[in-house]
């Protein structure tokens, strides 16, 4: 009895996943597929859609259109999504062989979770216990441990993190999904889909639309600098859900949230806008869910920054620029700052502070002393 088990986040799965475990069953000839989601991978924070969600990804992804065309005996194996926690591979395989004895375990992973493998649990007992599968994807980085069997079909070059973060930035990944499964992700509105909606709902038009230029800069200077772009995107996305409420209304929103904002009842009096950022990352935390502490602090800095700007991690810096220079803002000098941010993102900070205390210079309006300590600390 010759059992393939294919492991991996499936978040979402995609034709690349297909078209892999085709590939595999046609080699192996499995009397039995089990696929096997994560609850989370021991090295991710978090799956971004929930497991139940998953499990009917994967259903309507690879279990229906594979059954029909191979007529394999396939199953969806959902004891890790239940088990509600992180569960090694090791574990897997011995459930699987205490339940299967003397069964010839194959396991096939995608060539990203391959290359990952020796900081796996208990590597060389995995390797004992089963045949490894993999197959190359151009897109793919670092070496395939040496025992992997490469599968020779070559595999379009699809990755789960690349279709969420074109979903989340609203671009059509339609050519990467089986129909069912593009449905489903657009029916239950996961991977960012329900948050636009919900975004476009509070926000005015003119803040949405300024909303999704700064995603698209907050982006790509992300990709430029090696900063995690679905992070910047979902900063991006949510930095200024403080203002879909009127400025007047932020002093007594802020002082009910008990939002710790710097020398907060001067700010409250003198600039009450100042406080958006800070009520940006509430909401953020407590109607959207975000837990990612580098997310929350690259919006709560969107406006004021840090006291100092080697505080500001990439991120920070990221989302600050792509604020204040994304293409719907019409200063002078602008276009510099946007062309500067993909040559020397730090100069480039600068610069968006200079122009925002030069904003607020020509325009009479009161500096924040953060504002100022923060320009200061760029002279020391
Ligand atoms: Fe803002
Ligand atoms: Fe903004």
């Amino acid at each position: 009895m010759k059992i393939l088990l294919f492991g991996g986040a499936f978040d979402p799965p995609h034709k690349a996943h297909v078209a892999l475990l085709r590939a595999a069953a046609r080699t192996i000839k499995p009397d039995r597929v089990l696929v096997v989601p994560a609850w989370r991978s021991p090295f991710k924070a978090a799956a971004h859609a929930a497991a139940a969600e998953r499990a009917g990804l994967v259903r309507a992804g690879i279990i229906k259109p594979l059954r029909r065309l191979l007529g394999l005996r396939l199953s969806l194996d959902a004891s890790e999504l239940r088990s509600r926690r992180a569960v090694y591979t090791i574990e897997t395989l011995e459930r699987v062989k205490k339940l299967q004895p003397g069964a010839e375990l194959h396991v096939l992973v995608g060539s990203d979770n391959a290359t990952s493998f020796d900081s796996w649990k208990s590597p060389s007992r995995l390797r004992r216990e089963a045949s490894w599968w993999t197959a190359r994807r151009p897109g793919a980085a670092g070496p395939i441990p040496h025992f992997f069997k490469i599968l020779p079909e070559k595999m379009p070059d699809i990755a789960s993190t690349d279709i969420r973060l074109r979903l989340l930035l609203g671009e059509d990944v339609s050519r990467w999904l089986t129909p069912d499964v593009a449905v489903r992700i657009r029916r239950e509105g996961l991977y960012g889909i329900r948050l636009r909606r919900r975004l476009r709902g509070l926000l005015p038009a003119p803040r949405f639309r300024h909303t999704l230029a700064v995603a698209d800069l907050a982006r790509r200077l992300a990709r430029r600098w090696g900063i995690d772009e679905e992070k910047a995107a979902l900063a991006a996305l949510l930095h200024d859900l403080g203002r879909a409420v009127p400025a007047a209304r932020l002093p007594g929103l802020t002082r009910r949230l008990r939002l710790k904002i710097p020398r907060s009842a001067e700010t409250l009096r003198r600039s009450p806008l100042l406080a958006h950022s800070y009520v940006s990352e509430h909401w953020a935390r407590e109607r959207f869910g975000v837990d990612d502490p580098a997310v929350l602090r690259a919006i709560r800095r969107h406006t004021l920054g840090a006291p100092a700007a080697a505080e500001m991690s990439s991120l920070d810096k990221a989302l600050y620029i792509a604020d204040s220079a994304s293409t719907d803002r019409r200063y002078r000098g602008v276009e510099a700052v946007r062309e500067l941010a993909f040559r020397d993102l730090d100069e480039a900070f600068k610069s968006s502070v200079a122009a925002k205390l030069r904003h607020a210079l020509i325009n009479g309006e009161w500096l924040h002393p953060q504002g100022l300590a923060l320009w200061n600390s760029f002279r020391r």
